[in-house]
């Protein structure tokens, strides 16, 4: 059953449970390797909610490498309802309050679902450095995006803001599980599952 597709408008599994387990305790391992314990324990803040399972996965298997974190959580919105349509780009990332200790002064771990035209990641780490006073931002996301045809603007947002931790690589199609959605339904299988998108139009 865990591994095992039950919904006909998703067309394949891409990573299975295994898989995403294993890399998640190799990407502790990576944060740990750069992470001063001088500093504290690592305060972790997951933008919601796509990056809810990752961050507390993530944040179990830094326990299990000695490294200890504090939570805090960021709404942020970009793809409203849906998926995005096709041939979109430029659009506007809505950032709601943030529940946590404050982070002025500290040193953030932003994670979240998944990289694809970068436009919520760089904007949730400006508004910590620049908005509510983060000594530094580092970003970790399960899965980036492999873009097709990336406009120019991607491009280049893509190029100068990269992330410091990367999951998996996966092709760029709508990805559903662990946490990621179309319209809120699928966050919940163990698994990453590629969507049909004829499906949800
Ligand atoms: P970006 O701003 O284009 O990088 O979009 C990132 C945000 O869009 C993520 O935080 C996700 O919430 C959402 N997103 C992008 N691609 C997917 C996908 O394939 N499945 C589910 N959510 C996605
Ligand atoms: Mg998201």
């Amino acid at each position: 059953m865990a591994n095992v597709l039950t919904d006909s408008r998703l067309e394949s599994i891409w990573l299975d449970e295994d898989e995403i387990r294993s890399r998640i305790d190799a990407m502790a391992l990576e944060i740990k390797k750069d992470y001063d314990p001088s500093s504290g324990p690592i305060y972790m803040i997951g933008i919601l909610k796509g990056a809810c399972i990752f961050q507390t996965d993530l944040a179990r298997a830094l326990w299990r490498a000695g490294v200890a974190v504090r939570f805090g959580f960021i709404t942020a919105s970009t793809y409203q309802d849906g998926m995005k349509g096709e041939g979109e780009v430029e659009r506007k990332v809505k950032i709601k309050s943030m529940t946590g200790s404050d982070p002025k002064g500290k040193n953030i771990l932003l994670v979240d679902d998944v990289l694809d035209q970068g436009f919520t990641l760089a904007a949730v780490t400006k508004y910590f450095l620049n908005e509510l006073g983060a000594n530094s931002v580092k970003t970790g996301v399960f899965l980036k995006k492999e873009l097709q045809n990336p406009s120019p603007e991607v491009l280049e947002l893509r190029k100068s803001f990269q992330a410091d931790y990367v999951g998996f690589t996966v092709p760029d199609r709508w990805v559903v599980g662990y946490g990621l959605d179309i319209a809120e339904e699928f966050r919940e299988l163990p698994y990453v599952a590629i969507a049909r998108e004829e499906c949800f139009r």
